[in-house]
């Protein structure tokens, strides 16, 4: 009878622990702030986010130290007290390089071993000084193979200096990330998949300005996430990530909080892909959020919703302008959670209009922690129901077994096979009761997910 006992045993620890273990990583709900924007981080709304991205600390060129500049340090130094007074649980990260960052710095720092270690530990210096919980490294311009190369040995390095730090201090270790393109590219000039995906919590995957209206005479969804006629779409780029081998939960999707305004070449030709003669409103046509609304309302423009490229569009005269509203917002959150993604950064959260996107974005990601929640009760009652019944029957076979054995053990040994089937159906109820569950909960998570889409 022993064996039976402990394979019994066996069965409830793993079984426990499949439950337990159930716990899912956070769902990134991540925004940047700009040291640039007008609005200073204690107008962030920090409470609807987890995590948010201070922007940009540089690299010095000839000391290849993290550095930033005086009027970015007073403003970088108080950033996470700042945005925890409205969120404790927030946490921050540093974001270092950016567009304007130099390309032939960063080339060289990540080329040599003595540079790399500079920038590695004054960045970690740099993130406990001020108080930041993680480090990205955003570094757009990286074009060679070497580039790419170095920058995989760089997230190692990194990495290993974050965790030998971890172990001399109280503070949990440092997250690291990464700012990339929306794919991985193909040729040797491709990103460093297996070193992201090894060194790295996750990586921002850059998922818009696919088309500018400065480079493009054709009105376009400049953050499309499906494009029928090619290659570059946000669908595209997340599936080439992940067949390149990045795991689906190592990518957070970048959301525009703005769009781009072109000049129609003919107002009667509104559509997407019209012919277009360059940017409207703004130099280089980038306009924010809160800019398009105020200008929808100024002009009573009709905002239009294409579902084949999933955007918005509105035309005034012959200014066309599109972008991600709220619906857009909603259906690529929904998108990133049914890939199994991360979660999502927002660029940049200033731009947002009365947090109408942020909020969208929060609420399409809680109605499915909640459920999730949900689920896991229903699971862990009927688990704990059956776990009971269990006990009771082998509490019921003890007793009958002492019985038993203080009279005649014969008799005993022709009940066994008997327990065993009561034991062993009730096992399998166990196993089934719950599995019934789930089966029913992704029939159902399926039934939604396909009306989401047809919306
Ligand atoms: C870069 O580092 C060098 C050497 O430490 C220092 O003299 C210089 O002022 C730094 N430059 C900037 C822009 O911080
Ligand atoms: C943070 O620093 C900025 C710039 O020095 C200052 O204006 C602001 O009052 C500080 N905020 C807090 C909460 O200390
Ligand atoms: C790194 O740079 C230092 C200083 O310029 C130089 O002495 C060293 O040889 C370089 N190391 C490599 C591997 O290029
Ligand atoms: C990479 O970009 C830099 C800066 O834009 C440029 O000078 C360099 O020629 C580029 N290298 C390659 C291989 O394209
Ligand atoms: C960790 O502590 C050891 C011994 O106190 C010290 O030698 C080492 O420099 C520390 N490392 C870091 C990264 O602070
Ligand atoms: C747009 O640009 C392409 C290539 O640069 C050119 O062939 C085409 O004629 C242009 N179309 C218009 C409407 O200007
Ligand atoms: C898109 O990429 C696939 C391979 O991933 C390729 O077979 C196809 O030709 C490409 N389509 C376009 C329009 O470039
Ligand atoms: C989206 O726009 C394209 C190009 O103008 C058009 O062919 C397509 O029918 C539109 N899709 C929807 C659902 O409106």
């Amino acid at each position: 009878m022993a064996p039976k006992r402990v394979m019994l045993a066996v069965f409830f620890v793993i079984y426990s622990l499949m439950f337990f273990s159930a716990k899912s990583e956070t769902w990134v709900k991540g925004g940047y702030w700009y040291s640039r924007s007008k609005l200073p981080s204690s107008g962030i709304n920090s409470a609807l986010y987890t995590h948010l991205h201070c922007a940009f600390a540089d690299v010095n060129s000839t000391s290849y130290e993290l550095s930033l500049s005086e009027p970015d340090e007073k403003k970088f130094s108080n950033f996470t007290d700042t945005v925890k007074q409205k969120n404790p649980s927030v946490l921050t990260l540093l974001s270092i390089g950016g567009g304007d960052a130099s390309y032939s710095t960063f080339s060289s720092m990540v080329s040599n071993s003595s540079f790399r270690k500079s920038f590695i530990d004054s960045s970690i210096r740099a993130a406990r000084l001020y108080g930041f919980q993680g480090l990205e490294l955003g570094w757009a311009s990286a074009n060679s193979s070497s580039d790419m190369y170095n920058m995989g040995v760089l997230f190692e390095e990194w990495r290993a200096a974050m965790k030998l730090e971890t172990g001399n201090s109280s503070h949990a270790q440092l997250i690291l990330t990464a700012a990339v393109r929306f794919q991985p590219g193909l040729d040797s000039r491709s990103f460093p998949v297996e070193a992201m995906e090894r060194y790295l919590d996750w990586v921002t995957v850059q998922a818009y300005d696919y088309y500018t209206p400065q480079r493009y005479n054709f009105t376009s969804a400049h953050a499309a996430l499906y494009d029928p006629t090619s290659n570059v779409s946000t669908d595209y780029g997340i599936s080439a990530w992940i067949s390149r081998g990045l795991s689906a939960n190592k990518m957070v999707l970048g959301l525009p909080f703005y769009g781009y305004a072109w000049t129609l070449a003919n107002p009667v030709e509104n559509g997407i892909g019209a012919p277009a003669t360059g940017a409207a409103i703004r130099r280089g046509g980038a306009i924010n959020y809160k800019d398009i609304r105020d200008y929808v309302l100024r002009y009573g423009a009709n905002v239009m919703f294409n579902a084949t490229y999933v955007v918005n569009y509105c035309t005034v005269g012959s200014t066309w302008i599109s972008f991600d509203d709220v619906e857009v917002v909603r259906i690529k959150v929904a998108y990133a959670k049914d890939k199994k993604l991360r979660g999502y950064i927002a660029w940049e959260t200033p731009y947002d209009d009365n947090w109408m996107l942020s909020q969208a974005a929060a609420q399409e990601g809680n109605n499915d922690g909640r459920n999730k929640r949900r689920l896991l009760a229903i699971l862990l009652s009927t688990s704990a129901a059956a776990i009971l019944l269990l006990g009771c029957f082998l509490i019921y076979h003890f007793r009958i077994k002492k019985l038993k054995s203080k009279g005649n053990l014969s008799n005993y040994n022709e009940n066994k096979p008997q327990l065993l089937a009561i034991v062993l159906s009730t096992a399998a109820t166990a196993i089934l009761l719950p599995g019934c569950f789930l089966i029913c909960y992704f029939w159902l998570r399926e039934l939604k997910s396909k009306g989401n889409v047809q919306r």
